[in-house]
């Protein structure tokens, strides 16, 4: 499985994340990206969908400040 969550501390909101795959970062008040699948409230512990998995590769390769995290277990963040 696949797990996601987005370093807030290093996005700067540029916005790429949401527009390459939508159903899986979203973003808060500030513009800074967050993990919304399933209801993660970018904890990381929502396993994200192998239908999905380019998606969220694509997006993270796209990220300017390498903040969208992936590992195949779940990070268990405080969101
Ligand atoms: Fe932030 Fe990177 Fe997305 S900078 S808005 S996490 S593409």
């Amino acid at each position: 499985a696949k797990f996601t969550w987005v370093d807030k501390d290093t996005c700067i909101a540029c916005g790429a994340c949401g527009a390459t795959a939508p159903d899986i970062y979203d973003y808060d008040d500030e513009g800074l990206a967050e993990v919304i699948f399933d209801g993660d409230g970018n904890h990381g512990i929502k396993a994200i969908p192998e239908d999905m998995h380019e998606d969220m590769l694509d997006a993270c390769d796209g990220c300017p400040t390498d903040s969208i995290i992936i590992a195949d277990e779940p990070f268990n963040k405080e969101g």
